[in-house]
């Protein structure tokens, strides 16, 4: 089994703080925040990268599962596995599980989609403190001192409320707390609040990953000095401008585009055509007009998007090495011994149900529908540049 060396992330963020600084952080975001995404934003100075949230209930049992929602390799670190949870024996299990692979692991509280407050999950945690300092101790207990724990959070109102959990989780020994500025009722347009994230590092003494509205390196470097944060985490800023921390382009270069095709063309089958696509339609936002986006967001197989890229920009992909992915290979006994233990039984297969590559998802086909609409249909109709089947 090729195990990867860890990362020691109390020392990056004591480093980054001993040179004046703070860490550049690329977020935990459902189906786009994967290797071949990691890997782009790695060139582009970006400290830390977190794994898109992974429901803890499939991967702990379901080898397809795991499979799907979890890749790495040499080259992809330091990394921190983000989990779904809300059941102490699927927590453990799963991070005994991801363990040799990652530097950390990440409970999601700030999920605030109905699907996963229906079951408990994301920000419905926030409402069951208990609950999320259980979790939190028992990864503590059972894992080395130097392997980062930690969780994700949105603001709540009042804000004594964040700051108690936040002091609490403190206590249960996290490695560092990350706050989105919003409350689980904010819409995304509605700004993040960075006064409240101030408020809140001055009252805890571990390390404070500050997320929402980061857009450019500027915004970065403000909330570094607004807060006095430890980390700054970007999200949406990052899909559209993977070299944002670079702070050398303000909207995506051609040659990062180049770089992604790169990447992507080495990483072959591994990446599956969806997540090749939305980048290339996150990063071309400012780079293409929305009639032509339209026309990308259509495209169905990698050769048309090849032959996009090269009609629009000039651009081919070119090989490159690297590293191949790491064969991770799971052991179930702990978990099945602790649903002995527990005396429940269940079916496998009922839990194979959940795969983040099912669907496009609702941030993609929200702003592809932005683009049709927008885009001069009849045009559109009429354009037979590329065989669209
Ligand atoms: C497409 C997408 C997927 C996301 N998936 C996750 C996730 O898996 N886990 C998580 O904690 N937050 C997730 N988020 C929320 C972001 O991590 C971040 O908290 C939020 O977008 C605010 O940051 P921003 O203003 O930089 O976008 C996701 C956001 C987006 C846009």
């Amino acid at each position: 089994m090729s195990v990867k060396p860890k990362t020691n992330i109390a020392y990056l963020f004591q480093n980054a703080k001993d040179n004046g600084t703070y860490l550049k952080v690329c977020a935990p975001m459902v189906r786009y925040s994967k290797l071949e995404f990691r890997r782009l934003v790695r060139m582009y100075g970006t400290d830390l990268c977190f794994t898109p949230m992974i429901m803890t209930d499939s991967f702990c049992r379901s080898e397809k599962a795991r499979q799907v929602e979890f890749s790495t390799a040499s080259d992809d670190t330091p990394l921190i596995a983000q989990f779904a949870a809300n059941q102490i024996h699927e927590y453990l299990s799963s991070v005994e599980m991801i363990f040799p692979y990652v530097d950390g692991i990440d409970l999601n509280c700030g999920c605030p989609q109905r699907w996963a407050m229906q079951e408990g999950l994301g920000c419905a945690l926030l409402k069951d403190p208990e609950l999320v300092k259980d979790l939190t101790s028992t990864i503590r207990r059972n894992f080395p001192s130097d392997f980062s724990v930690s969780v994700k959070i949105r603001v709540q109102k009042p804000l004594a409320q964040t700051i108690s959990l936040c002091q609490q989780l403190e206590k249960c020994g996290v490695t560092f707390l990350t706050i989105h500025g919003r409350t689980s009722s904010q819409k995304i347009a509605e700004p993040s609040n960075n006064e409240f994230l101030r408020e809140v590092k001055q009252s805890i003494s571990v390390p404070l990953i500050a997320n929402g509205d980061c857009k450019s390196l500027e915004d970065a470097d403000k909330m570094h000095r607004i807060i006095g944060c430890d980390g700054v985490m970007a999200a949406r800023g990052i899909l559209a401008n993977p070299t944002l921390f670079s702070g050398k382009y303000k909207t995506t270069p051609i040659e990062c585009v180049q770089h992604w095709t790169d990447i992507c063309y080495a990483a072959d089958h591994n990446i599956a055509f969806n997540n090749f696509q939305h980048h290339y339609a996150f990063m071309m936002e400012k780079l293409i007009p929305r009639r032509k986006r339209a026309i990308f967001n259509s495209l169905q197989r990698k050769e048309h998007i090849f032959d996009f890229l090269d009609t629009e920009f000039d651009l081919r992909p070119e090989k490159i090495d690297l590293p191949e992915n790491i064969t991770c290979s799971y052991d179930e006994t702990k978990f099945s011994n602790r649903l002995n233990q527990i005396n429940i039984r269940e079916s496998k297969l009922e839990n194979e149900k959940y795969s983040s590559e099912s669907t496009p998802g609702k941030f993609f086909l929200e702003k592809a529908k932005e683009d049709l609409e927008n885009s001069d249909e009849e045009e559109f109709l009429q354009t037979n540049m590329f065989d669209i089947i």
